[in-house]
């Protein structure tokens, strides 16, 4: 089976194939018919062992509305609790004879070791600090659609860039694409040889903004900083928060995109979240539904007996 694991390992034509893909659900979900009778009688796992509002929810929709039989298994409340390995739950699920498992997870690396262990699709919804590939391909899509094409778009990515799997796969996806971007935030919490990456490290943000066409916003992952240096929120919201003023110093209309949950007067301003020409944070979630029933289609493709993968 083909996973989704990560962007890494797509080409530059299957991220356009899955944005492609994603925009007539796009359509059908402003529409009065969001239904589609395609994965009916398929299993569809939805196995979180991290919290999630907008990534679990937005998978289930994108299934129910494909029609698949949607479960969801939070490790909270599950077995795990007990002891049981990471392992021993993706064969428990395999066991059940899931036709695609979605899976979220604490650690980098644990949903391609599931993936290798199971027999259906794996879609990865976010693993530590590695990739969240559907958050990367919708912010694309959303993009795309506000700024007519992602080609030599200027992007900053700021904040607490070493900790986020949302960066990493936004700079997978947009340099892919052949965007211009940027990346900025205070050098301990910039990843060692990112420029590696095509990408351009700062560290004031005033300067970052310079020209900006998109600016994206991540919040401090404080989860993911034990035992490393934690900045307080007062002093990174004075040299990275995103205020109206700073906004100012970007493009005329630069796009605004955060992928939540948001903590506002921290990383970003409530007037300048809340924006209604430039902001498009609650886009960003609509456009997650349909990338995601784009990407459960696509990979069932094959086990359904469909032609299509790119
Ligand atoms: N953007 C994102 O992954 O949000 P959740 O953690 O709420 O799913």
């Amino acid at each position: 089976h083909r996973h989704l694991t990560g962007i890494a390992g797509l080409k530059p034509h299957e991220i356009t194939f899955l944005l492609d893909e994603a925009e007539q659900w796009v359509a059908a979900n402003r529409g009065s018919k969001k239904n589609d009778k395609r994965l009916r009688g398929l299993t569809q796992i939805n196995a979180f062992f991290e919290n999630s509002t907008r990534t679990l929810l937005s998978f289930e929709i994108a299934g129910k509305r494909l029609r698949a039989d949607v479960v969801n298994m939070h490790a909270a409340t599950s077995s795990v609790k007990k002891g049981e390995t990471l392992i021993d739950t993706a064969m428990t699920l395999n066991a059940m004879r899931a036709d695609v498992i979605v899976i979220r997870h604490g650690s980098s690396g644990a949903v391609r070791l599931i993936a290798d262990k199971v027999d259906c699709p794996v879609l990865n919804a976010g693993d530590g600090s590695h990739e969240h590939p559907t958050q990367a391909l919708l912010d694309a899509l959303t993009i795309r659609r506000r700024r007519g094409t992602i080609h030599n778009q200027r992007v900053v990515i700021c904040g607490d860039v070493l900790h986020s799997r949302v960066a990493r796969s936004n700079i997978l996806a947009l340099t892919s694409l052949s965007a211009d971007v940027r990346v900025c935030a205070p050098s301990t919490l910039m990843p060692a040889g990112i420029e590696r990456m095509g990408v351009t490290p700062f560290t004031d943000f005033d300067t970052a903004l310079e020209g900006a066409d998109v600016v994206m916003m991540l919040r401090l992952q404080n989860e993911r900083m034990a035992g490393g240096f934690v900045p307080s929120n007062r002093e990174f919201h004075l040299r990275y928060g995103l205020t109206l003023k700073r906004l100012a110093k970007a493009q005329p209309g630069a796009l605004v995109m955060h992928p939540g949950p948001m903590n506002r007067g921290v990383e970003i301003d409530s007037a300048v979240a809340d924006h209604v020409d430039q902001s498009a944070i609650t886009e960003q979630v609509e456009m997650g539904v349909a990338v995601r029933m784009a990407c459960l289609d696509v990979l069932t493709r094959r086990s359904r007996g469909v032609k299509g993968w790119a």
